[in-house]
């Protein structure tokens, strides 16, 4: 056990910050969507099936592995196996590509909040034909990172300590306002009335796993990281809690959204357009749509926020871990870099227009990093944990080694990366379709 490495400073900070991981802006514009577009409520079994079986014992693995090793995700893979320092490295690689491009959206979010503040909301078309949001692309990178700057306890779970509580605060009157429009039952209807026949559909199968493990932030090595910080906690009820607490948010992200959507008579979208697009039309034509939207941009810049702290902490964490750099200066390089590989991010949607394809980059990073990247990663992290570490090893972590353990390690083995595969083809074949 490493003796001066920072901890958690409780069980419920730990929670928090993954908690805060977890929740992001995926809960709001991707979760209601696809449980609109996927059948409605029967959506739930498919994606409960996944968090339970898949999502849920890959959690428990990640943080495992960062228990057991104290390590980050370049050493903990080192550790387990020299030859597994470059599959950790990888996996570095693929949160940083994200995060770049999740910072240059949660620039977008902080713009927007501002702008509703001010009660002058702009227009998609004509914010991303300025460059305003290379400037708050760069604010938003700079919050992360005097966060993660500040350290596990000061920085990552102090910002969740404060901004989880606000996000479900305004969430819930969100919520409230919402259900009492009048259009709510037609967004409810649209939202949750369950098509069982859909389940038949493989489609709303992979998206239900691939929702899973995005939402969950599983996959990534955030865990892993989180897990070296972390003593003795049930591995089990912590990653049941932090599931609990993300399905719930998301569920109630739906229950704000349709409504409001339908009552302003637009039609649901998901991304992009139903943040920057369909929700500001809909706050222009409502009561109190300034303060309203306002609520809205700042929840989902909490939400954001909190999850690009948790992935800039995988990079940091590896670079001080393997080269014993203090944590500021490894903060301040990992910063650079990504604000590097955000950049061409950043410019695909400002007046400059870099594309690639005829796709703007952004769009094409979301894809390469965000859905296949993101996927192999998890692919990674699943097969070295499971097959090379040694079951004993999890047993210890997971509580002993009894007939759940065996079953636990059959689907960590066989099920977790069956289904990511199966995830990973759909996925491909999806887009080439
Ligand atoms: N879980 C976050 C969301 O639902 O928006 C997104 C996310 C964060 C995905 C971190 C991947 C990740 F590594």
């Amino acid at each position: 056990m490493v003796q001066d490495r920072e901890q958690w400073s409780s069980t419920l900070g730990f929670i928090l910050a993954s908690i805060g991981s977890a929740v992001g802006i995926g809960n709001v514009w991707r979760f209601p969507y696809i449980v609109g577009a996927n059948g409605g409520g029967a959506f739930l079994v498919p994606y409960l099936i996944s968090v339970l079986l898949f999502g849920i014992p890959l959690m428990m693995l990640e943080l495992s592995i960062g228990r057991s090793t104290g390590k980050s995700v370049v050493s903990a893979f080192r550790s387990i196996q020299q030859r597994f320092a470059f599959a950790g490295l990888i996996i570095v690689a693929i949160v940083s590509l994200i995060l770049g491009y999740y910072l240059v959206i949660t620039g977008w979010v902080l713009a927007y909040a501002l702008s509703f503040l001010f009660g002058q909301p702009m227009a998609f078309d004509a914010f991303t034909d300025s460059y305003l949001p290379l400037i708050f692309f760069l604010l938003s990178g700079l919050a992360v990172f005097v966060t993660v700057r500040s350290g596990v306890r000061k920085g990552i779970e102090r910002a969740s300590r404060y901004l989880i509580p606000v996000l479900i605060a305004i969430l819930l009157f969100l919520v409230v306002f919402s259900l009492t429009q009048p259009g709510a039952a037609e967004g409810l209807e649209f939202y949750l009335s369950p098509d069982f026949s859909r389940l038949t559909d493989p489609g709303v199968w992979i998206a239900a796993f691939g929702q899973a493990f995005f939402s969950l932030s599983v996959g990534m090595g955030i865990l892993l990281t989180f897990g070296s910080y972390l003593r003795g906690e049930s591995l089990f009820r912590s990653s049941a809690t932090i599931a609990v607490a993300d399905i719930l948010i998301a569920a109630l992200a739906g229950l704000m959204i349709f409504p409001l959507v339908f009552a302003s008579g637009l039609d649901p979208a998901a991304g992009v357009n139903l943040a920057f697009v369909t929700l500001p039309s809909a706050f222009a034509q409502i009561r109190f749509g300034m303060v309203l939207g306002a609520l809205f941009f700042l929840m989902l810049f909490a939400a954001a926020i909190t999850s690009a702290v948790s992935m800039l902490e995988v990079p940091v964490a590896a670079l001080m871990d393997s080269y014993d750099y203090p944590r500021r200066r490894a903060t301040l390089l990992v910063f650079a870099a990504i604000m590097l590989f955000g950049l061409p991010s950043a410019l695909s949607y400002t007046a400059l227009g870099l594309s690639v394809f005829g796709l703007p980059f952004l769009d094409l990073a979301d894809y390469v990093f965000g859905t296949i990247g993101l996927i192999a990663a998890a692919l990674i992290i699943s097969i070295v944990g499971g097959w090379f570490m040694s079951p004993a090893r999890i047993c210890a972590e997971i509580g002993g080694c009894g007939w759940r353990q065996s079953a636990y390690m059959a689907l960590i083995r066989y099920g977790v990366p069956a289904v990511l595969l199966i995830t990973l083809a759909g996925n491909i074949l999806l887009s080439a379709g």
